[in-house]
């Protein structure tokens, strides 16, 4: 690891396998839970099982989103220092590299508990002060891939925005595939993107999983829309670094209360079309989640006599990277019979 100045810096060291640890952790506490109807615990253990390992990363993190404010989140609460730098005080010693984090250890808790797609653990690390400090608000969203990001506009209307989609990815707007959280607030964007004659998936959760897949050539999805939270806003944006795509996003604020927790946090044009470089303007942005439910792009969690097999998928922005990672996680006790 390399000194600079005083400050070793996140460049210098390759930090994305200690990611990776984290999330598989995370998704192989949570995925014990799936289908057992509790989203609550589902949650919990991601939560318990990620700042456990977390501590472990040779970091002095800090949690710039995470399970919300101190008095509400016993664990990984905004603020909260994480990684073997936290526990270093006396100033003396070694030296790790100032990192900010976003959390989400169980995306998709509802989709854990009922056993549905989709579900992952996830996180976004970047050199301090590279992700935006988003309150825990609603955030309305486009999400695209590489080949249309320059097509289009949050303010566009929607029929403009898929025309453009359409002639970018060379086909009919009837060949596109847009997913829009089933929410009751999105029926008049459903019915306008039905009057196109694009095609629809509607999800019951986890846009940013949609997000991803909709920046990855061959995956079927088009764009995302609609609104979900600012949170999975800002981990979406630091996957879309990695992967090229683009998210353009607005936070909903509806009350003078939203207007305080945004003010708090720094953001004073309330009304700003932020993109993937605004949210996640790390010059060093590591992006890691982990399949806890069978999902497009990764399997969900397995488990079998000899062990645990994940799927995760490591992004970098620099070096530019993306590695999709299956590990099969051996207990040591017995012998593994490895298969395909
Ligand atoms: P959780 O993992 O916290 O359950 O969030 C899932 C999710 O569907 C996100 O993917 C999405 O951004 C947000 O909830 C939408 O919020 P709401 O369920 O309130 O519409």
């Amino acid at each position: 690891m390399r000194i600079a100045g005083d400050q070793v810096t996140l460049s210098d060291s390759d930090l994305s396998l200690d990611f990776l640890s984290v999330v598989e952790q995370a998704a192989i506490a949570c995925a014990h839970t799936m289908g057992q109807g509790d989203r609550h615990k589902s949650d919990q253990v991601a939560v318990e099982a990620m700042r456990t390992c977390m501590d472990s990363v040779p970091i002095d993190g800090t949690i710039v989103i995470g399970e919300g404010e101190r008095d509400e989140a016993p664990m990984l609460f905004i603020g909260e220092r994480v990684g073997l730098g936290a526990k270093a005080t006396d100033g003396k010693g070694v030296r790790f590299p100032k990192v900010d984090i976003a959390v989400d250890p169980l995306e998709g808790t509802n989709l854990c508990a009922t056993g549905a797609p989709n579900a992952i653990a996830v996180l976004a690390a970047s050199e301090s002060g590279g992700l935006l400090h988003a309150p825990d608000l609603y955030m309305e969203k486009l999400v695209v891939g590489p080949s249309s990001k320059h097509a289009v506009s949050l303010d566009a209307p929607v029929a403009d925005n898929l025309r453009a989609i359409a002639r970018c990815l060379e086909r009919d707007v009837n060949d596109l595939v847009v997913i829009v959280l089933d929410r009751p607030r999105h029926e008049s964007l459903i019915e306008e993107i039905r009057a196109t004659g694009a095609r629809i998936r509607l999800i019951g959760d986890g846009d940013l999983s949609a997000g991803i897949a909709a920046a990855v050539v061959g995956s079927g999805v088009h764009a995302v829309m609609g609104t979900g939270g600012a949170p999975e806003g800002v981990l979406t944006a630091a996957a879309m670094r990695c992967l090229n795509g683009e998210i353009f996003a607005r936070l909903v604020v509806r009350t003078p209360e939203d207007e305080a927790r945004s003010h708090a946090m720094g953001i004073t044009n309330l009304r700003k079309v932020y993109t993937s470089q605004d949210l996640a303007s790390g010059q060093n942005i590591i992006f890691a989640a982990t399949g806890v439910t069978d999902g497009a792009l990764m399997k969900g969690v397995r488990f079998f006599g000899d062990g645990v097999r994940t799927h995760s998928l490591i992004m970098q922005s620099k070096p530019a990277r993306i590695r999709f990672i299956d590990t099969i996680h051996v207990e040591q006790t017995r012998m593994v019979r490895v298969r395909f």
